[in-house]
């Protein structure tokens, strides 16, 4: 496998639409969670210009960060902590407008305003979650939460 992404311009319907597909081809010819991760970090990341986009995995009672695009971040999070944490611990995806809105919001970059954390199920269980950070408001809504759900679970092998 070494071809290139292709997405055109679209909605970003559209573009999770073209970027599924490439996902699950890309997964299916690797077993390693830690390369899938990466390279689906990346893949959402080149689509949509996030700000962070990148894997936090559960290591007993912690998140600690897994690949990722986008600046530098803060290595572990505790269960019930920011908006990571709250969603592993809810088990459910979380999209946070604005950022400064929501108590505990751990702040890795001052230039992320709005957030969406999906977890990641392995045999019903989190594994881990996907955090997407945007530098504007309100960049996230249910299309992006039905499409990265999707994504997530093409992790799952
Ligand atoms: N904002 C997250 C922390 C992770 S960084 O955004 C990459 C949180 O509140 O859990």
């Amino acid at each position: 496998m070494a071809e290139n992404l292709l997405i055109s311009d679209g909605s970003k319907e559209d573009k999770y639409r073209e970027l599924l597909p490439q996902i699950k081809a890309v997964v299916a010819g690797e077993q390693d969670m830690i390369a899938n991760m990466a390279n689906v970090a990346a893949m959402i990341h080149e689509t949509f210009g996030f700000l962070w986009t990148g894997f936090y995995r559960v290591m007993g009672e912690e998140l600690v960060l897994g690949p990722f695009q986008g600046p530098l971040a803060c290595t572990r999070i505790r269960r019930g902590h920011g908006v990571c944490g709250t969603s592993w611990q809810k088990g459910e995806t979380l999209i946070v407008p604005d950022v400064e809105a929501f108590p505990g919001h751990i702040a890795c970059s001052s230039l992320s305003r709005s957030e969406i954390v999906v977890p990641v199920r392995k045999d019903g269980v989190i594994i881990a979650v996907l955090d997407i950070d945007s530098e504007q408001l309100s960049t996230f809504d249910d299309v992006d939460s039905r499409w990265l759900m999707d994504i997530a679970e093409t992790l799952a092998v």
